[in-house]
């Protein structure tokens, strides 16, 4: 798995409150929500991807880089509830739109249950893959899934094999 990188792009800066979109000379000004806070970025380019954004900008380093090529889901988060690999999506089309990461899942129903299940079964080993997995299960939940349901609807790969793991945590849900 590749290491965590960072993109130059992402040296801009950060803050809350404001809602305004902005250009400045020294890159444009967006506001997110995210995990229900408005948090205003400048950004040298809106086609970085939400990825850099969250984890460079904002701190929120749960997520996780794992391949870059939308193909491992270690950088899943929800946008308006929906999985979305972050590693794929331009942070200039999250603007206003839901986003929650990791770091917000204790704060949903379904987070708080998916998170319980994973404790019970002791779903991690590194725990590399682990944020994205859950945000995916989440996911599944919020779209109407249940039980091993919601691993059919997950293609999050995990290098250290907790597939059976995480089968019967989904199982309870
Ligand atoms: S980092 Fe692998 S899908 Fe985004
Ligand atoms: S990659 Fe180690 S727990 Fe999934």
């Amino acid at each position: 798995m590749a290491s965590e990188s960072s993109n130059s792009t992402a040296r801009n800066t950060a803050s809350t409150g404001s809602t305004s979109t902005t250009k400045a000379s020294a890159g444009t000004a967006l506001t997110l929500t995210v995990n229900g806070v408005n948090r205003t970025i400048t950004v040298a380019n809106t086609s970085m991807p939400l990825l850099w954004a969250l984890r460079d900008l904002l701190g929120l380093t749960g997520t996780k880089y794992g391949c870059g090529i939308e193909i491992c889901g270690a950088c899943t988060v929800l946008v308006n509830n929906q999985p979305e690999k972050s590693c794929d999506m331009d942070v200039g089309s999250a603007v206003g739109k839901s986003i929650m990461t990791i770091e917000g899942l204790a704060a949903d129903v379904d987070g708080q249950k998916a998170q319980a299940a994973w404790v019970a079964s002791q779903v991690p080993q590194c725990g590399y893959c682990q944020s994205g997995m859950l945000m995916a299960a989440v996911g599944a939940m919020k779209a109407g899934h249940h039980g091993t349901s919601i691993m059919s609807e997950m293609s999050n790969l995990c290098a250290c094999g907790t597939y059976q793991r995480i089968r019967k945590a989904v199982s309870s849900l």
